[in-house]
């Protein structure tokens, strides 16, 4: 068994705990389904919900209501991501019944995440503001075009990977929560909010089976952690095509760091937070590769900070998205 596997498998009884105090029952009160944030169509007062819903929209502006429309596509895209968190032996379910509790996490968040573009669908669909013909071929093109994650099928190198990304989406949809919210939205405020919630619960799990990871093998979970950092966190919807668009993900994010939802400087925030949950600085490497992993990762916030402030926003002429509906 190699040292990964080894050490995988000596954390589980820790993972197991952790993911029980993580995940939610199906049927616990707290448990939330789409359903329960949009207003019912069968009845009279649903119908009258609808069109309150689609007048708080009408207040959105088209850049927030195009950055939300970019995290739908980006949720719907998850059946990449069960994919690549399964590529990785010692995390994978090898039966899709597996009893480890990587194979029981994986499922569970599986299912977890799948509410977060169902519940948002359900909202683009009722808001009146979005062409959901363009989205649904997007995530068809997405979904199709694949998502690499880039850690060679490394499992610590996936376990940066998801440590970063959930904390990424919890930023990106706390932030249009609270955008939302100003602007008098209520149901996408409460919408996003507790899609945010469920990202932050993600990252938790993700950070401390991190913290188990560095702490029983430290040079290799420097090392790992470095390796990502070098191919940099992939976006998970780099490759989305709207059937016209070729730098459609590059405008999205434009646009995203534009209003602020997410930006250069958050990505530092996310490597320090990383840093600091992780003790990276603090650990004792042994090797002359967890040595220099260690003084590369931990040199790297101030260069990022740096390059960030560099960054000049760029004219992204709304018209390029084929995303929103016409008025
Ligand atoms: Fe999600
Ligand atoms: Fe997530």
């Amino acid at each position: 068994m190699s040292v990964q596997a080894e050490v995988l498998r000596s954390i589980e009884p820790a993972v197991d705990a952790l993911a029980t105090e993580i995940l939610r029952n199906v049927e616990d009160d707290a448990n939330w389904q789409p359903t329960d944030l949009v207003p019912d169509p069968t009845t009279d007062e649903g119908i009258a919900g609808i069109q309150t819903l689609k007048s708080e929209a009408a207040e959105l502006s088209d850049q927030l209501v195009l950055v939300t429309a970019g995290n739908l596509i980006t949720e719907e895209a998850l059946p990449s991501y069960q994919t690549a968190f399964n590529r990785h032996i010692g995390l994978n379910d090898l039966t899709g019944v597996d009893e480890t509790p990587w194979a029981r996490w994986s499922r569970a968040w599986t299912a977890e995440e799948k509410r977060h573009g169902s519940v948002m669908g359900l909202w683009a669909r009722f808001s009146g503001r979005i062409n959901m013909r363009a989205i649904e071929s997007t995530i068809q093109h997405l979904i199709s075009n694949g998502f690499d994650v880039k850690t060679d099928n490394d499992p610590y190198e996936v376990l940066v990977f998801t440590s970063f990304q959930e904390q990424a989406t919890l930023v990106s949809h706390k932030n249009v929560a609270k955008q939302a919210g100003q602007a008098g939205d209520t149901h996408l405020q409460k919408i996003c909010d507790l899609v945010g919630t469920d990202e932050a619960r993600h990252a938790r799990f993700y950070k401390t089976a991190g913290r188990l990871v560095f702490r029983a093998d430290p040079d290799g979970a420097l090392v790992a952690l470095a390796n990502m950092m070098k191919k940099k966190i992939s976006m998970p919807a780099q490759r989305m095509y709207d059937g016209s668009n070729s730098n459609l993900f590059t405008d999205f994010s434009e646009i995203a760091q534009q209003i602020g939802i997410y930006t250069s400087e958050k990505y530092v925030e996310i490597m320090e937070l990383c840093n600091q949950y992780w003790n990276v600085e603090q650990l004792v490497p042994q090797s002359d590769a967890g040595r220099k992993a260690q003084d590369f990762v931990a040199s790297l916030p101030d260069r990022y900070r740096k390059l960030a402030a560099r960054k000049k926003p760029k004219d992204v002429p709304l018209s390029r998205f084929t995303w929103l509906a016409t008025p």
